[in-house]
Parts: C-alpha cells; structure tokens; sequence
C-alpha cells in the first residue's frame, strides 16, 4: 500500500463508469452525511474474512458468494432478504459435504446497487436517455427525469443496507441457520418431484453424517458453529463518492477500511491499472475481488496483482474469472500459469455468469443453466491440470421463484422467461438452479477429494 494513499486520491484519476452529478451542492450535503454516519461494517470483521479468504486460497475453506446482480429499492423486504439468504445457507452445508472444508460466505448484498453498463445512452422507441445504473443513481423507469442521477439515492441505499445487514446478523445468530433446520429444508428439494436420485442420495449421505455427529455428543446445543454462521456482506465497489464517504481509521490498526461493506470488489469495465476504482481499492484493508474477463493481459493481472497486494499477502486479493463457457481454456491457464511463476498468492474463484449472458429467442437476457454449469466445469478443470486450488463460485441468485435463467431440472424454458422476470439487472438463478448447482458443484469437489486421496 503506497504511503501516499488517501480517500480522495482516486479523484485525480481517470473515473468511467461513474455519474455526472448535476447539482454539486445537493452531492456534498450527501457526502458530508454520510461522512459523519457510522460504518457499516467493523475493520475487524473485514480482517476476519481476510483471514478466512487466506484459507480458501491453501484448499483449507471453500467461497461461497452470492446474491443479486443489483439490489433494488422497490422490491426491498425481510422475505426476500430472507429467502436469498436461505438458500445460500442450504447451498453452504451441500458444498461444506462435498468439499469438506469449511465454506466462507460472502452476499451480493446490502450494497450492491450500482451498476457499470455497456453503453451510456439507452434508445427506446426512438428515444434516447442515460442509461440506468443502479438504484443508488438513477431510476429504472424510462422517462428523462428518472434517469438523472440524484445523490439523495445513496442516503436510501446506506440506509437499505443498515437494515439489510441488521437482519442478517440476526439471522446468522439467532437460530434461523441452524444446521439440522438447513439440512431438512434442502432435504425437501432434494426429494421433490422433478429431481434426480443423486441429490436425494446426497442428502441422505448428509443425514448420515449429521446423525453420526449428533451421536458422537456434537450438536447445536453444545456446539455453536451447528446453529450460527458468519456471513459477510460485498458488492461492486463502483460509486466512488459512496465509499469515500463511508471510509473510516481503523482504531486498531491505523488503516484505512472501507465501511460499506465487508469484501468490495473492482468490476471487469473498472479495473485499468492506472484507473480510479483501482487507485480507491488499493488503499483500504478490506479484502477486494478483481472480476477478469477475457480481455485482461496477462501484464495488467501482474500490474493489478502489484498493485492491489503488494505485500503478497494470502486473502487480499480474489480473482474472480468470469470468461463464458467455451472460453475459459483461452484465458485461465495462462492467467494461473502467471500467477504461479511470480509466486502470488489468489484466491480463484468462478462467476459462471457474466460470461454466459445471452438474448433468448424471446428477447428477454438471459443465461442457461448448462453454461454455467460448463464454465464452472471447466475453471475446476484449469485448475486440476494446473495444480492450483479452485478456491469457489460466485453466482447471481435468489431465493425467489423467478424465471430469468433458463434449464435445470424444473427446466425453465425461453417462453416461460416472462412469467416471473423481475430482475433490475442481469439474469438471476431462481432457489431451485442454485441448489441444484450446489448439488453438482458439491459433486465435483467430491470426485476431486476421492481423486486426490486415491493418488495418494
Ligand atoms: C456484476 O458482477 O454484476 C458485473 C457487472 O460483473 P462484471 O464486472 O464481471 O461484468
Ligand atoms: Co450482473
């Protein structure tokens, strides 16, 4: 971390992706706001997750990250905090079976509202007005006066994501994340129609394991992690005067960290060496994902990896690969095969979404199960022939029954899309695709672990 480093530094830095505020004043009464509110999240728990993140990276813990791909005002409420939050509860304990580590969590949420998009103009009709980037600047409605970015939205979403991680703590710590109750609910899809005898037959390995525990003496009663979790909050660290404003000192270790949120990470259109979001991100003790696509070179990783973590240290730094099914033998190895030349310690981890993005046939965007089931495939095969740990998966998900990605065994078909797209954003699995894939991802760490162990 470069001494010079300040909050506001970033702003002499080339900023993309960022809005134009028409009304300065209204943009600092906002900031100075914020500036003065508490921070989201404690510089210990943020040094807690590294810690973890540092684990996933030796193979000793898995990541688990998920959540929408933009959190949304309007639809913003317990059940679906809740249900998001379930199913990434359920989808732990499947992979914790099939890995046997440890599975770190880390929710796309209560944060994650804002959103680079691929062009800056959006033409409707023959209409053409700024394109929506996020609940915490603009609104999604079509009109002129929608569209204009208003800093106000930030205070909403500080305020959205104080409840949103209020009630997750609760969850995580109250008894809602009992393993036995998380057992019995993936029980229940795993034994519903429409499913395969595989995921029934885990399930009950898992009733297995669980019964042996409980007649060992280890149970929620006398053993604390079967009935809490830790369960850490990230989104895109994109609205830069957001995270200014929320950046504190750290009392304990005179650094600077990033109160918005536990993990933040630099999207794939943000991440230039020489760029703002960088330049912010390099600076505060949080642990920070870096999202590569097939465009990075394998001199901008280094740069970047230099940047980022210059002290090499296991935990800072994720990298999430998001290439598209197909693509990722163009770019993974030689990433990895870089990576381990110089000795830097990554987590790797897979978003098999933003890669497999597609217009259906009915128009809506949307991304087949069978890709990213194949782009997951593939990354955990880069990494078998590489000798390197494929450290998790990050998804787009909710706990809603929604119809925006298409396949899986309640197979959603292209015509079924309109019937319960919701999205604000990118197309998200519903609760059955992501259980599902936690059944098949869990699969594959467990011929991995019998691979290894049969090799000796
Ligand atoms: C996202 O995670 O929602 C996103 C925009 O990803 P990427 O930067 O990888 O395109
Ligand atoms: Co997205």
């Amino acid at each position: 971390m470069s001494k010079a480093w300040t909050k506001s530094g970033w702003r002499s830095k080339e900023r993309i992706q960022m809005p134009t505020y028409p009304d300065a004043a209204a943009l600092n009464a906002v900031e100075a706001r914020l500036s003065s509110y508490p921070p989201l999240v404690f510089a210990g728990e943020a040094r807690q997750l590294r810690a973890k993140l540092a684990e996933v990276s030796r193979g000793d813990a898995f990541l688990l990250q998920g959540g929408d791909c933009a959190e949304s005002f309007s639809e913003f409420n317990a059940d679906l905090i809740r249900d998001t939050y379930k199913v990434m509860l359920q989808m732990a304990v499947v992979l914790t079976y099939g890995a046997k580590v440890p599975v770190v969590k880390i929710g796309r949420v209560a944060g994650q509202f804002a959103k680079p998009r691929s062009a800056d103009m959006e033409t409707v009709d023959g209409v053409e007005l700024p394109s929506y980037r996020g609940d915490i600047i603009n609104e999604l409605d079509f009109t002129a006066a929608s569209r204009i970015p208003n800093p106000k939205k930030m205070l909403t979403a500080y305020t959205q994501s104080a409840a949103s991680l209020n009630l997750i703590r609760a969850f995580s710590m109250g008894g809602f994340a009992d393993i036995a109750r998380v057992h019995e609910w993936n029980q229940g899809f795993a034994k519903s129609a429409g499913t395969t005898d595989k995921y029934s037959q885990m399930a009950d390995r898992i009733s297995d394991a669980l019964d042996f525990m409980e007649a060992a003496g280890v149970d929620s009663d006398n053993t604390s992690s079967l009935h809490t979790v830790n369960f850490y909050t990230s989104h895109e660290a994109l609205l830069l005067e957001y995270e200014e404003a929320l950046c504190r000192m750290d009392s304990t270790s005179g650094l600077p960290v990033a109160g918005s949120g536990h993990m933040l990470w630099i999207g794939d259109r943000t991440r230039q060496p020489d760029g703002a979001h960088v330049e912010f991100a390099s600076g505060v003790q949080n642990p920070i994902g870096l999202k590569c696509g097939p465009t990075i070179t394998n001199d901008d990783l280094m740069k970047l990896i230099d940047k980022l973590n210059p002290d090499n240290e296991a935990g800072r730094l994720t990298l999430i690969a998001r290439f598209g099914a197909g693509n990722v033998g163009d770019h993974l190895p030689r990433l990895v095969k870089a990576v381990q030349a110089e000795g830097r310690n990554v987590v790797w981890t897979c978003d098999p979404m933003h890669g497999n993005t597609i217009k259906s046939s009915s128009g809506y965007k949307t991304r087949t199960f069978d890709s990213i089931l194949r782009e997951v495939r593939e990354f955990f095969g880069v990494h078998a022939a590489e000798g390197t740990v494929p450290g998790g998966v990050h998804f787009e998900m909710t706990g809603k029954d929604v119809t925006e990605c298409t396949g899986g065994v309640r197979a959603v078909s292209d015509e079924d899309l309109s019937s319960r797209y919701h999205t604000a954003c990118d197309p998200r699995l519903n609760a059955s695709q992501s259980l599902e894939l936690a059944f098949l991802v869990a699969e594959a760490l467990q011929q991995r672990r019998d691979e290894k162990r049969k090799a000796g």
